[in-house]
């Protein structure tokens, strides 16, 4: 096996990315080796890129998703074989960004694919799927969850039967995932926003009402919720957490409810983890199965992720292929950035790099 690999690298802080070659790591004990085919593009890629977010230290390989196939198996590695074909999530060190060739990936929070999903569309699960089931079943804490109990836990599966929800951001990724998360634990109706030439891809995670944020701005959502449902809303996943869609967001909310939001809590709605008014929570995820702190909680959902891709009821993100292998990733990642990606994951084949 070759030693080098291909990279897109970052040199130093505020770098643009550089096509570079560096050495393919070796896994330790519990990891294995990851020949990468597919890997997407995060938000987060580009305040890596831009700011040295989560940078430990240069050079460094950004990428939080991606599926490829099991290379080399680290001591003690017991559920995985060379060969299988898997998807997973890094953590923020060059060795295990997908921006690669070859990447590090924890055995027991690499899931394997069922044959009916290609690696494309695996590469668009991990980050967005972490993110949503972390801010509504991770525990509560300073940068917590909605500590609800989850569909793979026992008794968890329809839970929350026909209890309504919220979901603000349903085509972006991590809001796809919240809302057939959602949907699993029996959330009904489950109402969402998005721009109306995205109503059917909200519809199909499962959304029940699609609200277009364009012709109903956030000041107005309460009225447009309330017109739907007059239950109280125990639970709101805010993907976008704007200063405005986190207001409508904790008003919408019922007293000991929940709002998960994925950026800075706004002052209007409280400390993360705290009680506040009403006895509502706010909770600010952090969608890394990977961190110490979520890797009991990312074993959990790891284990049951093959069955939920299998049978349906967790769908993948609709792909956009760049063409170009890793040189690809630099623009996408500014498209991703500068918001100009709407409903869907860009997708990069590192293996197909010139
Ligand atoms: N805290 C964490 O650990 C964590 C983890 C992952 C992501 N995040 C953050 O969460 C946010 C979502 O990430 P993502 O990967 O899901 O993003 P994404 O898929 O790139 O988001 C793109 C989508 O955002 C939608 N959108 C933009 N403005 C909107 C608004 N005002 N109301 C409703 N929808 C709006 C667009 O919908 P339309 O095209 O339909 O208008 C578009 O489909 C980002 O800010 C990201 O940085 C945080």
């Amino acid at each position: 096996m070759a030693a080098q690999q291909k990279a897109l690298l970052l040199l130093s802080k505020g770098a643009p990315f550089t096509l570079g070659t560096r050495a393919i790591p070796k896994p330790g004990p519990g990891q294995v080796l990851v020949k990468i085919e597919s890997a997407a593009v995060n938000p987060v890629d580009y305040y890596v890129e831009q700011a040295g977010f989560f940078v430990d230290a240069y050079p460094f390989v950004a990428g939080s998703d991606a599926a490829g196939t099991v290379d080399v198996l680290g001591e003690g590695v017991t559920g995985l074989q060379k060969g299988d074909r898997v998807l997973f999530q890094s953590v923020f060190t060059a060795d295990r960004g997908t921006f690669q060739q070859y990447a590090l990936a924890d055995a027991t929070r690499a899931a394997k694919l069922p044959k009916s999903l290609s690696f494309d569309e695996a590469s668009t699960v991990p980050l967005g799927l972490a993110t949503a089931a972390l801010g509504i079943y991770g525990p509560i804490g300073p940068r917590g969850g909605a500590a609800l109990t989850s569909p793979w836990a026992p008794g968890g599966l329809g839970k929350y039967k026909d209890q309504p929800a919220l979901v603000v951001g349903g085509s972006s990724s991590v809001g796809q995932f919240a809302i057939q998360l959602l949907k699993l634990s029996g959330f009904n109706s489950i109402i969402s926003t998005a721009s109306a030439k995205n109503v059917d891809y909200v519809k199909a995670a499962g959304a029940t009402h699609v609200i277009d944020y364009h012709t109903t701005p956030y000041p107005s959502l309460p009225a447009a919720v309330a017109g739907i449902t007059s239950l109280p809303v125990p639970l709101v996943y805010d993907a976008i957490s704007s200063e405005d869609s986190q207001k409508a967001a904790w008003a919408i909310l019922a007293p000991r409810g929940n709002l998960v939001v994925t950026l800075q809590p706004s002052a209007a709605v409280g400390k993360p983890g705290e009680e506040g008014e009403d006895g509502k929570r706010v909770a600010h995820v952090f969608g890394n199965v990977n961190a110490p702190v979520n890797t009991a909680f990312g074993d959990g959902l790891y284990a049951a992720l093959t069955g939920l891709l299998e049978s349906g009821e967790l769908k993948p993100n609709k792909v956009e292929l760049l063409a170009g292998g890793l040189a690809s990733l630099a623009k996408g990642t500014e498209r991703v950035g500068k918001r100009e990606v709407s409903a869907a994951k860009l997708v990069a084949h590192p293996q197909e790099t010139a």
